[in-house]
């Protein structure tokens, strides 16, 4: 049960007060999750995971030529491999050679003969201008893959780097009230994949959803309910409703603008904790917040805590309090509080109104200091639109000035979608309903998938259609960079020829159903991985590097680095499908080919859930 539906149940006794009330139910959330983590890191104490790099060959071998580099040249910086060539790693020579004052290339040829004689795991070092080309052994790389696949399972590609140490990811946060935009829709997806990455490397993450439940647009709604509710409407389709009421107050305030102070007005009387408000306030989110679940729960999204902005009040005043101690803030003459930064570094804001009302910068702020104090995390990230860059520069900075280190926090923004419908606008009233979108995405699923394998019943390509459906949504927002803005189309989020959710879980399938006709796999013995042809070797060293795909994608805060890499392996495991016969091959060959397919089945669908993407053995 949400924690809005909560205070309202508890308001049936009239002596209870709706935020006394919202205080003590998250505390008791935040208490249940505290132990939740307790106990969870005592379990994983007996999990066998890999310490760091360790137990990964791609990274240990990426190790050590580091740690030759640095010891020889005083230099460890790998470059990118070069589109085209198909090495494993790249030196870049170019300071080293500046340094000794010889070409690039000299310096090149050098370091190639150097490594190949300390690294026994390199087959061949080529130079081409100022680089060398690594390629490492691929039979041993091979055998030492498949053997960390086999024996980590599910746990493959992930570490514990992180070291448990706590990570909060605020995200989807999206405003009770009003319906869930497609912003919220990019935050609740980006959001949920970091947390996966981050867990995977080894971080405990407390997912923190700050839905926006408080503010005038509250004191506005208020008032609109209290002139032109249709109740009947309201008990069939809530959340419609609210955004006729939102639309109609923004109308009628065009022709007679006493509306916005009546709104003020309500919402003043709301923060001060009218009984009546506070009841009709509790509803109205509870019914937004049953109707955020259901996206939710459709998306396969888990949130661990959902503290709405209301909550944070009671600790305002001694954020201001400080603020104006530490002369971080003045009192205007008018009895509103700013921040000025002294070296203006950016414009000042405010953190009360005139009138005494809290703003969205100071419930941020008393949010950010309730989570340090709660969870002692060593990073806060934020992911929300870039259109609030601003604003979590000037509250990051001012954090910093309340003696934080303003360093933890992280904004780790996104761009806009856009949609095939065009704009939205919930003040005009056009908006896309979230549910309406994955709903269609699921139908257009269902019909290529019918289309596809017309023999399976209804109940699987439902299912099946569930998850291509919603899988494409996910994929076609995660395998985009974060910051940049992107288009909505159906045909590339449903394309079968590549880059898309559909075309990585019907890899997947393939990939399972060979293992299936094969019948047993042959117990794996390393000794019997033979790696020789061209496009085996290619395929192992493309699994070999999920490890340092997931470890790139928590660092850069970036989904779309396993995104790219799943859509490489699926590529290189086309070509290897169609290149190398794998039932019908014998020997030591078959049992290689069969662990290569299981191997890389495993590591899509591990890649996969780290996007949030649902895998059907059968499709
Ligand atoms: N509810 C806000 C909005 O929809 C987003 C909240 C972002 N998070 C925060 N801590 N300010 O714009």
């Amino acid at each position: 049960m949400n924690i809005y539906r909560k205070i309202a149940d508890a308001m049936q006794d009239p002596s209870v007060s709706a935020f006394v009330e919202e205080e003590k139910i998250g505390l008791a959330e935040v208490k249940h999750i505290k132990e939740a983590i307790s106990q969870k890191e005592k379990q994983e104490e007996f999990l066998d995971l890999p310490e760091g790099e360790d137990a990964y060959p791609f990274l240990t071998y990426k190790h050590s030529i580091r740690d030759f580099l640095r010891g020889e040249y005083g230099f460890d910086e790998l470059a990118e491999v070069p589109k085209g060539v198909d090495a494993d790693f790249a030196i870049p020579c170019f300071s080293i050679a500046m340094i000794k004052g010889i070409k690039p290339q000299e310096a090149a040829i050098e370091i190639a003969e150097a490594i190949k004689k300390e690294c026994a795991f390199i087959e061949r070092a080529e130079v081409t201008g100022g680089y060398v080309n690594i390629y490492v052994d691929a039979k041993a790389l091979g055998q030492e893959t498949i053997v960390s696949v086999e024996t980590l399972k599910e746990h493959y590609g992930a570490s514990r780097a992180g070291k448990r140490a706590k990570v909060v990811i605020e995200y989807s946060s999206p405003n009770a009230a009003k319906p869930m935009s497609v912003g919220h829709l990019r935050s609740t997806i980006i959001g949920e994949s970091l947390k996966k990455i981050y867990e995977a490397q080894g971080f405990t993450v407390i997912g923190i959803d700050h839905v926006g439940d408080f503010g005038t647009q509250f004191g506005k709604l208020l008032y609109a309910i209290s002139q032109w509710k249709d109740d009947d409407a309201f008990a069939k389709e809530p959340v419609k409703e609210m955004l006729r009421l939102y639309v109609k107050f923004h109308e009628e305030a065009k022709s007679d603008p006493t509306l916005e102070d009546k709104g003020r007005e309500m919402f003043q009387k709301l923060e001060a904790g009218d009984a009546k408000l506070a009841r009709q306030w509790a509803d109205l989110c509870a019914v937004s917040a049953d109707d955020f679940e259901k996206i939710y729960a459709m998306l396969g999204v888990k949130i661990d805590l959902l503290l709405g902005e209301s909550f944070y009040q009671s600790r305002i005043p001694d954020v201001i309090a400080r603020c104006l101690e530490k002369n971080i803030a003045v009192k205007n003459e008018d009895g509103s509080v700013a921040v000025n930064f002294a070296d203006e570094e950016f414009p000042s804001f405010l953190l009360a109104k005139k009138d005494g009302s809290s703003l969205y910068a100071a419930r941020d702020i008393a949010a950010a200091e309730f989570r340090l104090e709660q969870f002692d995390p060593v990073k806060i990230i934020y992911v929300v639109g870039g259109e609030q860059t601003l604003h979590f520069r000037q509250v990051f900075k001012t954090l910093g000035l309340l003696g934080h280190d303003a360093g933890k926090f992280t904004h780790d923004s996104f761009g806009l979608v856009s949609l095939p419908e065009g704009k939205m606008s919930t003040r005009e009233g056009r908006v896309i309903f979230l549910e309406d979108l994955i709903n269609e995405s699921i139908e257009r699923a269902r019909k290529i998938v019918a289309e596809k394998n017309p023999e399976l019943t209804d109940a699987e390509k439902k299912e099946i259609a569930e998850a291509v459906g919603i899988g494409a949504i996910i994929y076609n927002d995660l395998s985009q960079s974060r910051e940049k803005n992107i288009q909505f189309t159906w045909d590339r989020a449903l394309s079968m020829e590549g880059n898309s959710a559909p075309y990585l879980q019907y890899a997947y399938a393939r990939a399972m159903s060979i293992v299936k006709k094969a019948g047993d796999v042959p117990v794996f013995v390393k000794e019997h991985i033979v790696i020789e042809a061209e496009q085996e070797q290619k395929l192992v060293r493309m699994i070999a590097r999920l490890p340092e795909a997931v470890q790139h994608a928590q660092v850069a805060g970036a989904p779309h680095i396993v995104a790219t890499y799943l859509n490489a392996l699926v590529q290189e495991f086309s070509r290897f499908y169609n290149e190398c016969p794998v039932l019908t091959a014998e020997g030591a060959t078959r049992e290689t080919r069969l662990h290569l397919v299981r191997a890389t089945a495993q590591v899509i669908k591990n890649g996969l859930f780290l996007l949030g993407i649902r895998t059907l053995d059968r499709m």
